[in-house]
């Protein structure tokens, strides 16, 4: 299909190239552009007003007490990771069905991330398989809200209580997700959100972590400063730090986005809703899980599930041969090349995830998706299963 030239395009019997349809975009508005013109301008780039006013909506809009703003959502779990006392030889028992960064930051404090494996339906950590996965050397439970369906928070916290855990929230999918009719990011533990392009709002790259006490607010702070002291002295250094910070022309992009977030989110659970109608005529293909009275999830990607025994590399090809961008989502981070060579993981560890892993497919799925991208879409699949 490449190779049509454009004049025979429409012609009978010669296919004519399609459009692609790509799986992420962000939405970017005349708000976001004042906001971020504006901090131009104002000469403040870094440390500057605008990150007050980002962490301020921010804690506002997750009902947290205090939001710290960071670089990247990486950065920010790797601060909670110090925050909870996570250390040398400790264990922080997590789920394998995320992104690589949730279980990476474990290792950058020299403790090891213990798999535990995942519910088929909300792809989040089973509380009993984090029960069984416990040691003496456990530290910390790091659940991921994965693609922004709340995790069960509840019985995490009973298994933290029962054991004297801390826990750690990788939020970094769920930016206005609901547990229990409260907000992710309230929770009372750390939790960690991120807003890479392709998330519910962006700042280019960057991240943020919700949590209780303006100390965890004033420590964060410290160590995503080069470790600077409290007393506000520039170059006095009292801890071990990192250059972490947020931007401030970063926070204004994220600002306005927050400002907008209702309607960014409802115009995503709209493309989600129009997915589910098209789905309800087809067969075989498993949609994300429905919200219950205990999970509200915000819309972050799209994510179906092939039939058992599908070529999954094959649909992907045929799909892309259509113009329809798609990706196998998520890998199992156990079976990841570095994890493997690491600790020796190997197939059959974790079955829930690797089933999983093996038949998730990633849609074309961003807040202005048109109905007719969608239904191109759709019906690619459709084909595509053959
Ligand atoms: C579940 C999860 N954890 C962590 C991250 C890391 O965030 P960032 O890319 O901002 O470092 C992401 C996003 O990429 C994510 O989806």
């Amino acid at each position: 299909m490449a190779g049509v030239r454009r004049e025979d395009a429409g012609r009978p019997g010669i296919l004519s190239v399609q459009r692609p349809i790509g799986l992420s975009a962000p939405w970017i508005d005349g708000r976001e552009e004042e906001l971020v013109l504006a901090t131009l301008r104002s000469g403040q780039l870094s440390l500057g007003p605008m990150i007050d006013r980002f962490e301020a909506a921010l804690a506002e809009r997750v009902e947290a007490p205090f939001v710290a703003a960071v670089s990247s959502g990486t950065a920010g779990l790797h601060l909670c990771m110090q925050l909870s006392g996570v250390g040398p030889g400790d264990e922080v028992v997590t789920t394998p069905f995320s992104f690589v960064a949730s279980a990476n930051c474990v290792l950058y404090e020299g403790a090891n991330p213990v798999f535990a494996d995942i519910d088929p339906d909300t792809l989040n950590l089973d509380p009993a398989a984090v029960e069984a996965a416990i040691t003496p050397r456990t530290k910390a439970i790091l659940p991921v809200h994965i693609f922004g369906y709340p995790a069960e928070l509840t019985e995490l916290e009973a298994i933290a209580a029962r054991h004297g855990l801390a826990i750690v929230e990788d939020a970094c999918e769920a930016l206005g997700s609901a547990y229990r009719g409260r907000p992710v990011g309230s929770s009372g533990h750390p939790a960690v959100f991120a807003f890479y392009p392709n998330k519910q709002m962006t700042t280019g790259e960057g991240g943020a972590v919700a949590v209780a006490s303006e100390q965890e607010w004033e420590l964060l702070k410290s160590l995503s400063n080069q470790g600077r002291s409290d007393s506000g002295e520039w170059l006095t250094h009292a801890r071990l730090g990192y250059n972490y910070r947020l931007g401030d022309l970063a926070a204004a992009l994220g600002l306005a986005q927050l400002e907008r977030l209702d309607e960014i989110l409802a115009a995503r659970g709209e493309v989600a809703e129009r997915y589910r109608a098209l789905f309800a005529a087809v067969d075989g293909v498993e949609i994300p899980l429905a919200d219950d009275e205990t999970h509200r999830r915000s819309w972050f990607v799209y994510v179906v599930k092939l039939p058992v025994g599908s070529d999954r590399n094959g649909v992907i090809a045929r799909l892309a041969a259509d113009g329809v961008a798609s990706k196998p989502y998520l890998p199992s981070i156990h079976l990841q090349p570095y994890y493997r060579e690491r600790f020796g993981f190997r197939e059959g560890m974790l079955p829930v995830a690797e089933d999983v892993s093996s038949r998730t497919l990633a849609l074309p799925f961003h807040s202005r998706l048109p109905a007719e991208d969608q239904e191109r879409v759709v019906d690619a699949l459709v084909r595509a299963l053959g």
